[in-house]
């Protein structure tokens, strides 16, 4: 049995984040649930445990707060989400909440106290798994939150703002999240890479570079439901033929470039049967690039592309914004205190971009913000195959107590 500092605790919760869940099947934890409660909850336990005050703010999200010996400090602020992809991993997200909490426990064992404040935050609704619109906990801290948001539907036609309001929590209050500028020093996310590269240099940890850009937009296409077995092939309106058509563009257009990546992760035919010609179908789409003018112009192209294809087939579509974050480079100083923590731990480590969102790409309008990235296994992330090693989990929290522990903020 391995008696690790730091890891044998947190894999234990990280399990029981994990069986914390909407389907009995696979991990689904999505925003404005009993589940999303019970995980804040349980987190919230945690974070008193470890010595800090909590709260759980307008947005949803829970913050912990470890204060410092000075009261007005900026404060430096840690965290990750809470809330899953459908068929997720146990770590995306959880680690980065997790790992904070442990490093805080560390401090207050040893009666440690920084000069500010430290604040952990679990953050709601980072993946957009109900509504769609993503990252609406770090919006909201960030001063960011559109209230449009709220107008954006669950497959059961529930509205954000409606679920709010079925949590017992008011939306008109989320703007009271919003932190000034200047009174946080700096964001910083552990986070596990979800892609193979680290894993392929032999490397546990990495410092994060930039973090991608997203849009996402949704797509209604409509043309005319009929019968499967009497209307002759040249003459239907086929909704979803049209759609697979421009699946396979999005693929065509985004293969071959540098970091552009395209993906339509969701879709639906109407009225759904085998006998019925799809008379409408609804479906995703999120591009991301390293640069937002790489992501822009093979959107403009995918816009066009649908234009075409509904009109060579005579169809009618919308398209929908959801979502559109732009890249986000991680400040330069906290690169470097990432690099120096990981090094103090004896290791080799690299930089490297991040071609997921996160978190800390919605708060860097708000302060300088950072990522160190820890090896899973097979880059393998959205998927219940998610894996990491105990001591790579034990060598990230100690690297991310020592980059708190000689953290110092950088100009702004
Ligand atoms: C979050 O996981 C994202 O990059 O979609
Ligand atoms: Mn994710
Ligand atoms: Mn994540």
């Amino acid at each position: 049995m391995t008696a690790f500092r730091f890891a044998d605790t947190m894999l234990a919760r990280l399990d029981e984040l994990g069986r914390i869940s909407e389907s009995p099947d696979f991990l689904l934890r999505t925003f404005l649930t009993p589940e999303q409660k019970q995980a804040h909850e349980k987190v919230a336990g945690w974070m008193r445990e470890a010595g800090m005050t909590v709260h759980h703010d307008a947005a949803g999200n829970v913050v912990g707060r470890y204060e410092g010996s000075q009261a007005d400090a900026p404060v430096l602020m840690l965290g990750s989400h809470l809330d899953t992809v459908r068929n997720a991993g146990k770590y995306d997200g959880m680690l980065g909440v997790i790992a904070p909490i442990a490093c805080v426990a560390d401090l207050d064992r040893r009666g440690k106290r920084l000069d500010h404040a430290i604040e952990v935050v679990g953050f709601v609704n980072e993946e957009g798994t109900r509504f769609g619109a993503p990252m609406t906990g770090s919006r909201a801290i960030a001063g960011t939150f559109d209230p449009a948001m709220l107008e954006t539907k669950d497959r059961n036609g529930v509205s954000m703002g409606e679920a709010y309001r079925a949590f017992g929590l008011d939306p008109a209050k989320i703007g009271s999240c919003a932190r000034r500028k200047g009174s946080v020093a700096a964001f910083m996310e552990l986070h596990i890479e979800q892609g193979p590269v680290l894993e392929n240099e032999g490397l546990a940890l990495g410092v994060v570079t930039a973090i991608s850009g997203a849009r996402r937009h949704r797509v209604e296409i409509t043309g005319l439901a009929g019968h499967a077995g009497t209307v002759p092939m040249g003459q239907r309106q086929d909704a979803l033929v049209a759609a697979a058509e421009i699946v396979t563009f999005i693929e065509r257009r985004c293969t071959g470039t540098p970091t552009l990546v395209g993906t339509v992760g969701m879709m639906e035919a109407l009225p759904g049967a085998m006998n019925v010609i799809p008379g409408m179908t609804r479906f995703s789409i999120d591009i991301r690039a390293g640069d937002d003018a790489t992501r822009d112009a093979a959107i403009a192209d995918v816009l066009r592309e649908i234009e075409a294809v509904c009109a060579r087939r005579n169809l009618t579509f919308t398209v929908t914004e959801l979502y559109n974050s732009t890249a986000t480079p991680c400040h330069p100083a906290l690169m470097d205190a990432v690099e120096a923590a990981i090094r103090a731990q004896g290791l080799p480590t690299m930089r490297l971009p991040s071609g997921a969102g996160h978190d800390a790409a919605t708060l860097a309008p708000l302060c300088p913000i950072g990522m160190m990235f820890m090896r899973c296994t097979r880059g393998i992330s959205h998927n219940p195959l998610e894996a990491v090693l105990p001591e790579d989990v034990e060598v990230a929290t100690a690297a991310l107590l020592h980059f708190i522990e000689n953290f110092r903020a950088p100009v702004q």
